[in-house]
C-alpha cells in the first residue's frame, strides 16, 4: 500500500486535519439541525389543521397503542410520547391508566395539545428532557421520520438509555427508504399557505429492526400497515 493510502491513526493526525474534520462535522451537524427547525417551523403553522386531520386514527394502530399501554400497566411507571403534536395520543394514554407526558419541539403543536389539558414539554426528541433510566414507556408515533438520517442510531440509543430494564418502547414509522422534503398537501387550505415543507426520512424495515437492535433493543412485535403511507409499528424491550 502506498504510504499516503495508510489509514492514519486518530491520535497521529496533524492538527490541521483534525480541525477540518471537526469543522466538518460540525457542519453536518448544523445542516441535520436546520433540516429539523424548518420541520418544527412547519409544524408551528400547520398544527391546528394537523390536529383536526389526525384525529381518526385507522383500528390496527389503535390496537397497537392499546397493546403497548397493556405492555406499560403491566410494568407501571413514568411514559413519554416523543414527538407528540397535538396530544392525540397522549390523552388516550393517559386516559388508560398511564402516567405520560409529551414532548415536542414545536410551540405550535404544544399550544394545540395544552388545550387537551394533557402534561407537555417543549423539548427535542433526539435529546429529550429527560432523566436516563427513568422511563417504564416510550411511544413514539410518526415522529422519528423528522429525525435526519445521520442522527436516527445515536436517538435509538437514547431512547433506549431512558428506559429502564424491561421499559417498553412503542414506534410507529414510516417504510419506504428514501429521504427528502415533502410539501404538506393541506397547507394550501389554510392561512399558512401552500408552500410549507417537511424533511422526511422513511426506513427501510431490515435497516430499522438493525439499527433498534444495536441501540439495545428486543424486538418483540413488528407489524405494516398502510394508509397514505407505509407504516411499522414496532414493540420492543430495552
Ligand atoms: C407527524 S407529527 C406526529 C404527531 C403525533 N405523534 C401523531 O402521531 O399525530 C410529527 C411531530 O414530531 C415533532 N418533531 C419533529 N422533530 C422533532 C424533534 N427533533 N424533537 C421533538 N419533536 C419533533 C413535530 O413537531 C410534530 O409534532
Amino acid at each position: 500500500m502506498h504510504a499516503a493510502n495508510r489509514p492514519v491513526a486518530p491520535g497521529s493526525w496533524p492538527a490541521t486535519v483534525t480541525r477540518q474534520l471537526g469543522r466538518m462535522r460540525t457542519q453536518t451537524a448544523l445542516v441535520d439541525d436546520e433540516l429539523v427547525q424548518q420541520t418544527r417551523a412547519t409544524y408551528d403553522r400547520v398544527a391546528v389543521d394537523y390536529d383536526r386531520r389526525s384525529q381518526e386514527v385507522a383500528a390496527p394502530f389503535e390496537q397497537f397503542r392499546a397493546r403497548f399501554a397493556a405492555d406499560v400497566l403491566a410494568i407501571r411507571g413514568p411514559v413519554a410520547d416523543l414527538g407528540c403534536g397535538p396530544g392525540r395520543d397522549l390523552a388516550v394514554l393517559r386516559a388508560a391508566g398511564l402516567n405520560a407526558v409529551g414532548i415536542d419541539l414545536s410551540g405550535g403543536m404544544l399550544a394545540v395539545a395544552r388545550h387537551r389539558d394533557v402534561p407537555v414539554v417543549q423539548g427535542d426528541l433526539r435529546e429529550p428532557p429527560l432523566q436516563p433510566g427513568s422511563l417504564a414507556g416510550l411511544w413514539s408515533s410518526a415522529a422519528l421520520l423528522h429525525v435526519p438520517r445521520p442522527e436516527v442510531a445515536a436517538t435509538l440509543t437514547t431512547w433506549h438509555g431512558l428506559l429502564r430494564l424491561g421499559g417498553r418502547l412503542g414506534l410507529s414509522t414510516s417504510l419506504g427508504g428514501q429521504d427528502g422534503w415533502e410539501l404538506v398537501p393541506y397547507a394550501g387550505e389554510g392561512p399558512a399557505g401552500g408552500d410549507l415543507h417537511r424533511w422526511f426520512v422513511h426506513h427501510d424495515q431490515k435497516d430499522l429492526t438493525a439499527l433498534l437492535e444495536q441501540a439495545g433493543f428486543t424486538i418483540t412485535s413488528v407489524e405494516q400497515r398502510t394508509s397514505h403511507r407505509t407504516w411499522s409499528q414496532v414493540r420492543a424491550v430495552a
